[in-house]
């Protein structure tokens, strides 16, 4: 969120579908026996009751068991991410995996207690088929009667408690990608029959044409004219599991975009990708501000000058603060935008604040604010009005 600045006048920029989460698997492969965590059919969970330091009374088994190789407690501390099978056995999770639609998706998740985040679709529509559970020692997750639409990414995140104030250990998330492979949906269901993505200079920008099944081939495809765009793994490159992904977006990657999936005999469009170019600035803007002088005397003239120096093409807006705007002083200033010489494609954007025939009032603090799609700085400049030399100066 920081990256985004919102600009009130900037409002019809949706920058919300702009956030490029760089989604880092931290897959912490499983270093224990999953048999460990054979559940016994129909417990229930037990109470929780404190337990002084690292919970490793696991009953005789575990006791009795040399701490070389079962259970220690520097294991425990790790999540453990396994998929629940049929006939109660457990697989360790990889990064993805594929569960059959309609079936069963069930997952446990070593830790006490521990958060889950599943795909956006589900944690909004709650019809009842997905559950969450707090065990003893880890959580579970069960989602029923799937179907495509639940192909996303699941995610368990270990809980960091003091007394009741817990927090998510984001550093210790481990995530696993499930498909479900649809033989009807190549991709996952959108309810929009388009959507519009904003392509912003130097920005990677993601075109989420999800599949269900990790074994459909994608291509990417121009509207008009129609053609193939091609994906060579450097400008334009293919996740499985998130999409496209122009990383250096330039015009002429803008317009109408889908993906078409296809597996056996079966292809299929995915929803219409709009993408419209914005030259979008790297950074805030770096205003620096400077007044013709430091010590006005009264009823001379007064600039204050406030210059940026950025990229080409990207718009600022320069809002000001002075002293004579409580006295009802109005605002007077120039604005200009001129190029840069020199090999960068700079351009210098200057708002200048003009203050005819200083009076007293306008003694005080000058403060720019420039603007631009990434954020706001401000500068500050404090002029002294010096009363009219009647003797003469030394
Ligand atoms: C799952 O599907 C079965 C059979 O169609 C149905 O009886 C059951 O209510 C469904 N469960 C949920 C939680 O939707």
């Amino acid at each position: 969120m920081p990256l985004v600045n919102l600009l009130g006048s900037k409002g019809k920029l949706v920058l919300g579908t702009l956030l490029i989460c760089a989604v880092i698997l931290e897959l912490a492969y499983c270093q224990k026996d999953a048999q460990e965590q054979r559940p016994t059919p129909g417990t229930r969970p037990k109470p929780s009751k404190p337990k002084p330091g690292k919970t490793t009374n696991k009953g005789p088994r575990a006791v009795t068991a040399k701490p070389k190789i079962k259970a220690t407690p520097a294991a425990q501390a790790q999540p453990l991410l396994t998929q629940v099978l049929n006939k109660g056995k457990f697989k360790k999770v990889g990064e993805a995996v594929s569960v059959q639609t309609g079936d069963t998706l069930e997952l446990r998740c070593r830790g006490k207690p521990v958060s889950w985040s599943v795909p956006t679709y589900l944690e909004e529509e709650d019809d009842g088929r997905l559950s969450i559970v707090q065990h003893e020692r880890y959580g579970a997750l069960t989602l029923v009667n799937t179907t495509g639409a639940d192909t996303g990414e699941y995610t368990c995140y270990p809980m960091y408690c003091e007394d009741t104030d817990c927090r998510k250990e984001y550093g210790k998330a481990v995530k696993v990608f499930v498909f479900f492979p649809d033989p009807q949906e190549l991709f996952v269901p959108s309810s929009d029959y388009y959507e519009v993505i904003q392509l912003r200079t130097n920005w990677p920008t993601v075109l989420p044409c999800q599949v269900t099944s990790p074994e459909a081939k994608v291509t990417l495809h121009r509207e008009y004219p129609p053609v193939e765009v091609a994906v060579d793994g450097t400008e334009i490159s293919f996740n499985v599991k998130k999409g496209f992904t122009i990383h250096r977006p330039r015009p002429y990657h803008a317009g109408a975009l889908y993906c078409v999936a296809s597996l056996g005999n079966l292809r299929q469009s995915s929803t219409k990708y709009m993408l419209i170019y914005v030259n979008y600035p790297m950074a805030p803007p770096a205003p620096v501000i400077q007044a013709s002088s430091t010590s006005v005397v009264v009823g001379e003239n007064l600039r204050v000058s406030c210059i940026v120096v950025g990229e080409q093409n990207v718009a600022v807006e320069f809002t000001w603060e002075y002293p004579g705007q409580q006295s009802g002083r109005p605002p007077y200033t120039q604005e200009s935008v001129s190029p840069v010489g020199g090999g960068a494609a700079q351009q210098q954007s200057q708002s200048v604040l003009l203050v005819d025939e200083v009076r007293d009032v306008d003694q005080g603090t000058y403060t720019c604010t420039a603007h631009n799609l990434q954020g706001a700085k401000s500068v500050s400049a404090t002029v002294k009005v010096v009363p009219k030399a009647k003797a003469k100066k030394p």
